[in-house]
């Protein structure tokens, strides 16, 4: 299966951080944000992916790519460590690059990768969310998408507060942690929200969706939205929703990006003593 990272968004509400370096490179301590996302998917099994990119992001495809003169000067240190754990980011799958010229939403970026994704099933990543599990997100999606054969989302509940910034879904539950869904509205007011199930960055779509985002008309925002081709795919097709185990960072949001630099310093020895400390000095 192939896999497709849409990272060509503006990321307006990391602003000014994003006015010049993309919000996929935001580090979680010491390593891009879309490092774990594309660890993420290989892990899940996945070799072949596409990062869809835009203008002012191409330190994304510098990234994974190999650094000659960094690896020389690593060499020449005999620093065999550093210079494995840069060169294995070169190495972690085929990365294919497309652009998507205007950003005109999720549904048109992950159109761009129609020709080279082709007539099958295949997952979607958010370049820019994280989702930390011990079995990667995708793979747990892939258990289901090979019993049913349906495309598949990964949902999770969410406090009444926060579904207005959410893909909310309407839905059967169909087996434990496993729900059919039946409307996706996007970001509801709580009022008219039809459940607290909401969308997370993490999909395997049937290649049916293509024509449905071909036919999505621009919504909210004058935007493609995924939301609504996804509501047209439900015409045609089943869609499960599965609520993964694992936690889900938004790095477009920048509490989630404090939040989860904090979280992962707790699990490094380097520096889980000293980030406990700063913390109980903190609430003192
Ligand atoms: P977001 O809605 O979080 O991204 O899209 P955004 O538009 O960059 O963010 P804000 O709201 O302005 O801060 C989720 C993912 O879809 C990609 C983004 O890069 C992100 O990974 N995306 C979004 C595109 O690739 N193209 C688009 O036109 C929109």
């Amino acid at each position: 299966m192939k896999a497709v990272i849409p990272a060509a968004g503006m990321g307006t509400r990391f602003l000014p951080m994003t006015k010049n370096s993309p919000k996929e490179m935001l580090p979680i301590i010491d390593k891009p944000a879309i490092q774990y996302v594309v660890e993420e998917a290989a892990r899940s099994g996945i070799e072949d992916m596409v990062i869809v990119t835009g203008r002012g992001k191409e330190i994304i495809e510098n990234h994974f790519d190999i650094a000659y003169e960094l690896e020389h000067v690593l060499g020449s240190r005999n620093d065999r460590e550093k210079l494995a754990e840069i060169r294995h980011i070169a190495e972690i799958a085929d990365i294919f690059y497309v652009r998507q010229k205007i950003p005109l939403g999720l549904g048109h970026a992950i159109y761009m990768a129609r020709k080279h994704v082709g007539d099958e099933p295949f997952a979607v990543l958010l370049g820019d969310d994280i989702i930390v599990s011990e079995e990667p997100c995708v793979k747990q999606l892939m258990r289901v998408h090979q019993r049913y054969g349906a495309s598949v989302i990964a949902v999770q509940e969410v406090a009444r507060e926060d579904v207005s910034k959410y893909g909310i879904v309407a839905f059967e539950e169909v087996d434990d942690h496993l729900f059919r869904i039946k409307d996706v509205v996007e970001k509801p007011d709580a009022d008219e929200a039809p459940s607290r199930l909401a969308v997370m960055g993490r999909y395997i779509f049937s290649p049916e969706i293509f024509d449905c985002i071909a036919r999505t008309k621009p919504g909210k925002n004058n935007e493609i939205q995924l939301a609504d081709a996804l509501n047209l795919l439900l015409e045609k097709e089943e869609v499960y929703g599965y609520a993964f185990t694992g936690t889900r960072y938004d790095l477009g949001d920048k509490f989630d990006w404090l939040r989860i630099n904090i979280e992962m310093a707790l699990q490094r020895d380097e520096f889980r003593e000293k980030m406990r400390e700063l913390l109980k000095k903190l609430q003192q």
